[in-house]
């Protein structure tokens, strides 16, 4: 995040979901809201953002309800930022387009935008397996919504930057690294994925540890486990650096 001028708001979205990451991020942004301006955080959960509010709002740094892949979000939100900023967001939003026009909507001509999110994982057919066993699958009828659109596409870099493009921002940058996470342990997995599932708050609170060991056991199907017990994820990401054009 660059220096944002005394008059300058920038606006985090998707950025209230897991509590501990909220946290980071939240806890990086705050001193930079305080010192060069105000922030607008936006999420698609209202627990999470009554959790950012409680935790964090004051006059300078709120938090609202706004789903970034509805065309209508720019407008209901109605104010517009010198930075846009989402980190681990954009992956869950299968309408890209809307996305991408609300965050040039939001911003003011010659605003910058910083995007990194997914653009695919290995173990993201995990979902299509745990989605078809009969004890989970009235809980995951939609994974699908919960892939990232770019799963499986050659060039996502490419394809998100024209995407933006057609939206009016031009692209200042646009990249997509392969990365690796390695989980040491199956404990450090299914902490993993609970912390990110976005399906685990639908199943019942007495079911949702055989649920994430399921989810994890389909995950060392696909990925393998080393000797030591370790599972090693491999993903590729979009980090995008964006301006709005007028
Ligand atoms: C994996 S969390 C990332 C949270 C935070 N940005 C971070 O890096 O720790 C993704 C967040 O995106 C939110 N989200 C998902 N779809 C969204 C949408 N269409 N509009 C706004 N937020 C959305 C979820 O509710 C969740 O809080």
């Amino acid at each position: 995040m660059g220096r944002l001028g005394s008059r300058s708001r920038y606006i985090p979205s998707g950025d209230c979901q897991r509590l501990k990451r909220c946290v980071a991020a939240q806890s990086t942004c705050k001193p930079k809201a305080y010192s060069f301006g105000s922030a607008l955080g936006v999420d698609a959960s209202e627990p999470m953002v009554q959790f950012a509010t409680k935790t964090y709002g004051s006059e300078r740094l709120r938090f609202r309800v706004a789903d970034i892949g509805s065309a209508a979000a720019a407008a209901q939100i109605g104010l517009t930022f010198h930075r846009v900023v989402s980190l681990f967001c954009l992956h869950w939003v299968q309408n890209q387009r809307a996305a991408l026009q609300n965050i040039h909507d939001l911003l003011v001509p010659g605003g910058e935008a910083i995007l990194i999110f997914i653009a695919s994982n290995k173990i993201y057919p995990m979902y299509e397996k745990v989605a078809a066993m009969p004890r989970w699958k009235e809980y995951m009828g939609d994974w699908r919504a919960f892939i990232t659109p770019y799963q499986g596409v050659s060039d996502p870099a490419g394809e998100f930057g024209r995407c933006a493009q057609t939206a009016g921002l031009d692209v200042r940058d646009v990249t997509a690294p392969e990365s690796t996470f390695v989980y040491r342990s199956r404990a450090e997995l299914e902490a993993a994925l609970a912390a990110v599932s976005p399906f685990m708050m639908r199943v019942p609170e007495r079911d949702r540890r055989d649920f994430i060991r399921d989810c994890a056991q389909e995950v060392i199907r696909i990925v393998g486990v080393d000797d030591k017990g370790a599972v090693t994820s491999q993903y590729q990401l979009i980090v995008a650096h964006l301006a709005r054009r007028n």
